[in-house]
């Protein structure tokens, strides 16, 4: 069978990932995708920067907008980030172009996804996203495919690795919050722009799709009540913890049904109090954890590595192997066309 012949652009701590990925795990994921993955052309800013992978087989592209059209490449992987700019530009030209196309970027989802799935389906192409929503941790596969039989009523869970990270670090060791938000930009758990992690945008983000794909309404980001960490003191954790509580910035989404109809959605990120008998408390470090609960399958917990080289990766190349099979749906729970409208709960009666 052919190779799958892919263009990755963006090779920073996400896109250097996916090439070592492929290096290390090359014949595994040939042998799982039943073709041989190649990567053919390379692009990011800066030619010149050292990577630490070697890069010298693989075809450098000034122009990213040529790989829409190229006949060589089948599948391009966007590792860029950032909502709208060269990213949104290079997801419009693969998709209207018929190009399927992988991505690890929440904001371009969360703002541009229900766009360019409609693009995706008028092409007939795939439009992917694994390492989007919790890094590592399967959970767009989780609800999209594994509880698609279910009505669920509410999702939620830890789904920033960086502000996890430094809660997390605080409680233990009483460091201090600029200190532990250095350490996890070194680790690679951070925004290029760091304050989408400390002000819960990117949970937001990520909040945004996963409320999508539980209930089958339309990506509603603007809908998101949003208070991130930058003011959780080192003292309020202590206090937290003599009272039997963890401080985690949590994501919950819920909607209300009447009549097999959805209602209400209610869409929020807040620091929280979670009670250290609760699954989330045991949450540590980088992790993430999503719980949905569904009517037939019941309580369903999706926890691991939520940011960082390695887990990232691992999703993005999970997506490009379901391209290799040939095997994707509907970027969302169904078409984009079937996708409900939004409506929203007063926020007055919670
Ligand atoms: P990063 O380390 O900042 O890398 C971004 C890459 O994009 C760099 O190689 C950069 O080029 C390139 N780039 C930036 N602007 C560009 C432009 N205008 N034209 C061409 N290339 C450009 O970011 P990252 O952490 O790998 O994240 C990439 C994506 O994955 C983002 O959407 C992020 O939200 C998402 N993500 C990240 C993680 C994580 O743990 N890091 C986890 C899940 C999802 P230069 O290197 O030449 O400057
Ligand atoms: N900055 C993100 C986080 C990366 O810390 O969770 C993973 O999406």
């Amino acid at each position: 069978t052919a190779p799958l012949r892919l263009a990755i652009v963006g090779l920073g701590t996400v896109g250097a990932g996916v090439i070592r990925l492929l290096e290390v795990n090359g014949d595994l994921v040939a042998r799982r995708a039943g073709r041989r993955i190649e990567v053919v052309a390379i692009s990011a800013r800066d030619r010149n920067k050292d990577r630490g992978v070697d890069l010298s087989a693989y075809e450098w592209v000034d122009d990213m907008g040529s790989l829409a059209t190229r006949n060589d490449i089948d599948t391009v992987v966007e590792l860029i980030g950032g909502s709208d700019g060269p990213a949104l530009t290079l997801a419009r030209q693969c998709l209207g172009q018929g190009k399927p196309f992988v991505t690890a970027n929440k904001a371009m989802i969360a703002h541009h996804g229900l766009d360019l799935a409609r693009e995706a389906e008028r092409t007939g192409v795939a439009l992917k996203y694994e390492a989007a929503v919790a890094g590592g941790v399967p959970v767009i596969k989780g609800l999209r495919e594994g509880a698609a039989a279910n009505r669920i009523m509410r999702v939620y869970g830890i789904l920033n690795g960086t502000c996890n990270f430094i809660l997390s670090t605080m409680e233990r060791d009483g460091t201090a919050f600029a200190d532990v938000l250095e350490d996890a930009q070194a680790k690679g758990y951070a925004e290029a722009d760091p304050t989408f992690d400390i002000d819960g945008i990117d949970a937001a983000h990520k909040l945004s799709i996963l409320a999508s794909l539980a209930f089958g309404t339309e990506i509603d980001f603007p809908d998101v009540d949003i208070t991130g960490i930058r003011h959780v003191l080192a003292a309020d954790i202590r206090e937290a913890a003599a009272l039997g509580y963890k401080i985690r910035l949590v994501g919950m989404a819920e909607c209300e049904a009447e009549g097999g109809e959805n209602v209400g959605l209610f869409q929020r990120v807040h620091p929280m109090l979670v009670p250290t008998d609760h699954p989330l408390a045991h949450v540590d470090g980088a992790l993430n954890a999503v719980v949905a609960e569904g009517n037939f399958v019941g309580r369903l917990f999706f926890q691991g590595p939520g940011a960082g080289e390695g887990p990232t990766a691992s999703a993005v190349v999970a997506d490009i192997i379901d391209i290799a099979r040939d095997e994707y749906g509907p970027a969302f729970a169904m078409p984009a066309e079937w996708l409900q409208r939004q409506v929203k709960a007063d926020a007055g009666q919670r």
